[in-house]
C-alpha cells in the first residue's frame, strides 16, 4: 500500500506538469493561424489529467480507509471500556450479595433475641407447659442457624470473581438464600402465634380484673342497664362460675350478697356443679340435715346442699343441665331452660322447671318434668305424693319425688350389676331405662338473662 504522503506528492507533481502544459497550450491559442492540428503534447496532457484523476481517487479511497480504521479503533476502545464497566457492575453485584447475607444474618439475630425476650416473658406469665410448646417453636431457630452457617461459608468459595463468565450467578447461593428466607418467614409466623397467645392471656387477665371491680348484682343479670350498675362490694367474691371462668382448679368461692356467708363451689366452665357422681365413695342415702347442708367432696362426688341451691336459684334465674354417662361410655344430656328450688319452709320444692331442651345432642330425654313442683324427700322426711309409701326409702336415696319418679339421680351407686340395679339405682328412664344404674351423673346450673328465660 502506498503511503498517503507519497500519493499527495504525486498528485501535486502531476498538477505541476498539467499547469506547464496549459501554459504551452495558451500560447498556441494566442496564434490561431500557426497550426490547426493538435500538437502531440496535448495527448500527454490528456493522459496526465487522467492519471491525476486516478491518483486523486486513490488518495480519497485511502482517506476513507483511514477513517474506517479510526472508527474501528474507537469501537474497540468503547468495547474495552464497556467490558470494564460490566466487570465493575459484577463486582458490585457480588458486594451486594455479601451485604444481603449480612442483613439476613442481622434479621436472624434480631428475631432470635425477640424470641428470647418472648420466652422470658412467657416463662414469667405461664407455666412449663407453654414453655415446652415454645421450645418446639424455637427448634426452627436452630435449623435456621445451621443453614445460615453454610451460607456464610459459601461466599468464600466465590469471593474472587470467577474469571469473566460472571453473568453466571451462583445458583446454589440463591437456593440457600431462598431457604433462609423461608425459614425466617416460618419463624416470624411462630413468633406471631406466641404473640397472639400472650395477647389472649393478657385480655383474659384484664377481663378478670375488670369483672372483680365492676360486678353486676346477680338479681340484675340480663336486665337493661345492669352493666352500668355501679360497683358494689369491691373485691368481693364471685356470685357465679359464669363470671369467673378462670377459677382455680375448678373451685370457686361465691358470696351471693354482702350479708350472706360465702361458700365454695365446683365449676365446669360457665356452669356451677350442684351434684357429681362417679363412684360409690360417697353414700347418698342420707337424712334431711345432710341434704340441707350438702355433703361429699367438691373435688369428687358431692351434693351442694338444698340451702345453697335455693340461695343460688333465687338470686338469679338459672338453667339446668344434667350430663349422664353409662358404663359403655355413652354420654347424653338433659337440659331445662329454667330451674329453681323453693325455701326450706316450703320443703325445698322443685318450684321452677322450664322447657326441656330437646335440641341438646345426644339427648337423654326428659325424665324430670314428671317431678316438677314436687317437694324434697329424704329417708327421714317423706314429702312425696305416694300415699302408702316413702319414695326415698323405696329408691334408697332422696329427691323431688312425685308418686315416686321417672328418674333417681340421688339413688344408690352400683359398681356391679348396674344393668339390673332396679329402681334403687341411679336411673334416668329415658336414657337407659329404670333398671340401669348409670356410671356418671353431673348436675349443673348457669345463670341466664331474662329474655332467655321468657323463651
Ligand atoms: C477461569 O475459568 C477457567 C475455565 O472456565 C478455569 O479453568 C480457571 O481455573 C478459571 N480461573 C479462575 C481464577 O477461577
Ligand atoms: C366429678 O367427680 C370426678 C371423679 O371423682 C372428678 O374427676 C370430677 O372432676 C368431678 N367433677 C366435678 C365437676 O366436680
Amino acid at each position: 500500500m502506498m503511503c498517503p504522503a507519497q500519493l499527495k506528492a504525486m498528485a501535486i507533481g502531476i498538477a505541476c506538469i498539467l499547469a506547464a502544459i496549459c501554459v504551452c497550450e495558451g500560447s498556441s491559442l494566442a496564434s490561431p493561424v500557426s497550426a490547426p492540428t493538435t500538437p502531440p503534447r496535448c495527448e500527454y496532457k490528456e493522459l496526465m489529467t487522467n492519471l491525476h484523476d486516478r491518483v486523486g481517487i486513490l488518495a480519497t479511497l485511502d482517506e476513507d480507509q483511514r477513517h474506517r480504521l479510526e472508527v474501528i479503533d474507537k469501537k474497540l476502545d468503547q468495547l474495552v471500556d464497556s467490558n470494564a464497566a460490566r466487570m465493575e457492575s459484577l463486582k458490585a453485584q457480588q458486594l451486594n450479595f455479601q451485604q444481603r447475607l449480612d442483613s439476613f444474618e442481622h434479621i436472624q439475630r434480631l428475631s432470635r433475641s425477640t424470641l428470647d425476650e418472648l420466652k422470658g416473658e412467657t416463662d414469667l406469665t405461664l407455666g412449663p407447659r407453654r414453655v415446652r410448646e415454645l421450645k418446639q417453636k424455637l427448634s426452627n431457630r436452630r435449623k435456621m442457624k445451621d443453614i445460615s452457617r453454610s451460607v456464610r461459608s459459601a461466599p468464600q468459595q466465590y469471593a474472587p470473581l470467577p474469571n469473566s463468565s460472571a453473568g453466571n450467578i451462583d445458583i446454589s447461593l440463591t437456593d440457600r438464600l431462598d431457604a433462609l428466607a423461608t425459614l425466617l418467614t416460618s419463624t416470624a409466623l411462630s413468633v406471631r402465634t406466641v404473640q397472639e397467645d400472650v395477647f389472649k392471656l393478657t385480655q383474659a387477665i384484664n377481663r378478670q380484673r375488670r369483672l372483680s371491680h365492676r360486678r353486676v348484682p346477680p338479681n340484675l343479670i340480663g336486665q337493661p342497664g345492669a352493666a352500668a350498675f355501679p360497683a358494689y362490694p369491691r373485691a368481693s367474691p364471685a356470685t357465679s362460675c359464669l363470671q369467673y371462668y378462670l377459677s382455680v382448679q375448678g373451685i370457686l368461692k361465691l358470696q351471693l350478697t354482702p350479708e350472706s356467708e360465702s361458700f365454695y363451689v365446683a365449676c365446669d366452665g360457665d356452669w356451677t356443679v350442684i351434684l357429681n357422681r362417679s363412684s360409690d365413695e360417697i353414700n347418698f342415702e342420707r337424712g334431711w340435715l345432710d341434704y340441707k347442708d350438702g355433703f361429699g367432696n367438691l373435688a369428687g362426688d358431692f351434693f351442694i346442699g338444698l340451702n345453697k341451691l335455693h340461695a343460688l336459684t333465687s338470686a338469679a334465674i338459672h338453667e339446668l343441665r344434667i350430663v349422664f354417662e353409662d358404663f359403655d361410655g355413652h354420654v347424653a344430656y338433659a337440659g331445662y331452660s329454667t330451674f329453681a328450688i323453693g325455701s326450706e319452709r316450703e320443703l325445698y320444692p322443685l318450684s321452677l322447671l322450664g322447657r326441656f331442651q330437646s335440641e341438646l345432642s345426644p339427648s337423654a330425654g326428659d325424665s324430670l318434668s314428671y317431678h316438677a313442683g314436687a317437694k324434697f324427700s329424704t329417708i327421714d322426711s317423706d314429702n312425696d305424693n305416694c300415699l302408702d309409701c316413702s319414695c326415698a326409702q323405696r329408691y334408697k336415696g332422696a329427691g323431688w319425688f312425685n308418686n315416686c319418679g321417672t328418674s333417681n339421680i340421688m339413688g344408690q351407686y352400683h359398681q356391679q350389676n348396674y344393668a339390673k340395679a332396679g329402681e334403687s339405682g341411679i336411673f334416668w328412664d329415658t336414657f337407659q331405662g329404670k333398671d340401669y344404674s348409670l356410671r356418671r351423673v353431673r348436675m349443673m346450673i348457669r345463670p341466664i338473662g331474662e329474655e332467655e328465660a321468657r323463651r
